[in-house]
């Protein structure tokens, strides 16, 4: 039986770092009340010429020269993004022509903050039909350049990063177990950003009433994302016939540290077998995922056998996970 295997990673975010120092002197907030709602500390900000397409470059990059592969090895290029470069062509053609990866197919896939793992478990359904040996999967926004700075509500939470992954087909015990994957777009007006697509296509208008930042109601979502993030884990284990007590990290959407604590709490697990980096880089939607999965491979947090958990949750609303045995 084939499974996919995430055989190298890499993650890149931009040098700038915002503090919430900073973001006090741009808005009526406090660092104390930051960290006390969120956890974040900082985030990275792109700069003014650094689009999607540029950090997933460099996460790429780094991957593959993780994995000891060129970018011509590569059959398939998937990148999970809600900031693309531009609404066509996509960024990850865009990218495919920077990797000169002449031999993959390349798309996007929008599934805000759960994109990675949507990401994921397409490539995986690729590679146990026998279509694809060998995947990218990248996760890169650049959110802050679609956030209102006046808007103290949002403006606090996003950063912008990319991580990348490669899968190649393995056959064995380990890889990716199973993935999950929901939706209810009945919320989708929780979070979203509403102009520049068909409904509302750029205009003065859609520019003066700022339909081109992200809107959030963050107290409702924050309830539907802990609610769901429970049974969702649960959901994942009880699929494969595992206990929380043989999870060795899980790896959760870097959004709310508060969300993380309530997911590690019905599971039973400590902090301690939490990946949390959301204090340096906020909320990198489908980039958080794997920049943490990155920082976790490279500080030895996973090892050969692990089961690693990981879940997200976003706008559309889309909610996922995906167990691995690494
Ligand atoms: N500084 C100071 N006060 C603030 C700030 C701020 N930056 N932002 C809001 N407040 C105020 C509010 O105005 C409100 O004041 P009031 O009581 O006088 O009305 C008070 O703080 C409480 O506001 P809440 O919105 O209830 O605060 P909450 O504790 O819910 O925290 C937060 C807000 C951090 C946004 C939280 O709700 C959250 O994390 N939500 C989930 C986000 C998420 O998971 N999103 C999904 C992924 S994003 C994507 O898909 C792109």
């Amino acid at each position: 039986m084939l499974k996919t295997r995430i055989i190298a990673t890499g993650s890149y975010a931009p040098k700038k770092r915002l503090t919430n120092f900073d973001i006090e002197k741009m808005v009526d907030t406090t660092d104390e009340w930051i960290i006390d709602r969120t956890g974040i500390k900082e985030r990275r900000i792109a700069g003014k010429d650094e689009a999607a397409s540029d950090l997933a470059y460099e996460a790429s990059v780094i991957a593959l020269r993780q994995a000891g592969l060129k970018a011509k090895d590569l059959e398939l290029i998937i990148v999970a993004t809600i900031t693309g470069d531009m609404p066509f062509p996509s960024t990850a053609c865009i990218l495919q022509c920077r990797l000169d990866a002449k031999n993959a197919a390349a798309f996007d896939i929008n599934a805000t903050c759960s994109g990675f793992i949507y990401g994921l478990s397409i490539a995986d359904g690729f590679i146990k039909s026998g279509m694809y040996k060998r995947i990218l999967l990248v996760g890169a926004e650049v959110l802050t350049k679609f956030t209102d700075w006046e808007e103290r509500t949002t403006c606090v939470l996003f950063g912008d990063g990319a991580g990348a992954v490669i899968l190649e087909a393995t056959e064995g015990e380990s890889g990716v177990l199973s993935t999950h994957l929901h939706s209810d777009g009945s919320l989708g007006d929780l979070i979203k950003l509403p102009g520049g697509g068909s409904a509302h296509p750029p205009s003065k208008d859609t520019l003066r009433k700022g339909m081109h930042f992200i809107k959030m109601k963050g107290n409702e979502t924050f309830k539907v994302a802990v609610k769901t993030l429970e049974n969702l884990v649960i959901e994942t284990l009880k699929k494969n016939n595992v206990k929380p007590s043989q999870l060795a990290l899980l790896i959760p959407h870097q959004a709310n540290l508060r969300i993380i604590q309530a997911t590690a709490a019905r599971l039973g697990m400590s902090m301690d077998k939490v990946m949390v980096n959301l204090e340096r880089y906020g909320n990198t939607s489908a980039a958080s995922i794997p920049i943490a999965l990155d920082e976790a491979v490279r500080t030895g947090r996973v090892r050969e056998d692990d089961y690693v958990l990981l879940e997200a949750f976003g706008g559309g609303l889309t909610w996922g996970s995906a167990l691995i045995k690494w």
